[in-house]
């Protein structure tokens, strides 16, 4: 799939994109399947929500199991950002967001670039975010929101919030949101919330200002945000567990237009368990990276 000149002036401009429906429901179904299972496991990729049991977010799945190895694989999902970097990508963070109906908590406003600068020391922001929707997503069940064109405003000024959900986030305070969705618009499109029919996908840049409310709602809202990394640009330091900051900078290499409906071969490194080294961590920048 390749983005058309009007599609990357609309990224320049608004930092996303957004295709409804994307995948087929026959598609969508062999990821939908798969997830009960990989949620009801006991391993360290589970983060939890802060109350009551619900998963928050399931790291690394496409390293066990088979349908979401396939999907980091798609090129729907990974060639339009080859030709945004003009480079081959690598997995830099792979994520099952639960956001369940009823419990799915917050997602405080912040940038994902923020994270991989100040955590993983990523040189710049040529990462990037594609999503693909499980569910439906509506008003009611916790949209992801952005602030339109705020990618431009390169990497903003963040502290690091270890308390108001399960996750730490490096967010962005109030004053500043107000001035960005002002900037963006104020109540005229400075805050969008794209919604739509599961298989739908979004692509958004590393430094978009983005969030989402609770799910009050009695639907699931479950998303997979595969991050992806221009090869040249991997990170230079292994401060947090694998399974959240991938340490294998292979470049991706993608299989055919139809693997969610066949089951071409993957392989599952990490089927029979997470291997132990994934969860040394160290504050030293690598040694390539010590000039
Ligand atoms: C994220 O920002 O990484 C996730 C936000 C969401 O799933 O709503
Ligand atoms: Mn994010």
């Amino acid at each position: 799939m390749q983005l058309s000149q009007a599609q990357l002036e609309q990224f320049d401009r608004d930092g996303f994109l957004f295709f409804p429906a994307l995948f087929s429901p026959e598609e969508i179904a062999r990821l939908t399947d798969e997830v009960p299972r990989l949620y009801a496991q006991d391993r360290p990729e589970n983060v939890r929500e802060k109350h009551g049991g619900a998963v928050r977010t399931n790291f690394a799945a496409h390293l066990y199991s088979g349908p979401f190895a396939r999907l980091a694989r798609h090129p729907r999902m990974v060639r339009p950002v080859e030709q945004l970097f003009g480079e081959q990508v690598y997995m830099h963070q792979f994520k099952i967001n639960g956001k369940n109906a009823f419990d799915g908590d917050v997602w405080q406003w912040h940038q994902d670039y923020g994270t991989w600068l100040n955590d993983d020391l990523m040189p710049t922001p040529r990462a990037m975010n594609v999503a693909i929707f499980l569910d439906e997503v509506n008003e009611f069940n916790g949209p992801l929101m952005f602030i339109p064109g705020s990618h431009r405003m390169g990497v903003l000024e963040a502290g690091h919030d270890l308390t108001t959900t399960s996750y730490p986030l490096w967010t962005i305070n109030n004053d500043n949101i107000r001035t960005l969705v002002d900037k963006a618009g104020g109540r005229d499109g400075g805050i969008v919330a794209p919604k739509g029919p599961a298989g739908s996908m979004l692509l958004f840049h590393s430094c978009l200002v983005h969030a989402s409310t609770s799910n009050l709602s009695p639907w699931n809202r479950v998303s997979v945000y595969l991050s992806l990394c221009a090869v040249s640009n991997h990170i230079r330091r292994h401060k947090r567990v694998e399974w959240i900051a991938h340490r294998d900078f292979a470049p991706i290499e993608c299989l055919p237009d139809d693997c969610l409906r066949k089951d071409y071969p993957v392989e599952l490194p990490w089927q029979h368990g997470t291997p132990p080294a994934a969860a040394r961590t160290s504050l030293e920048p690598l040694e390539e990276a010590v000039q």
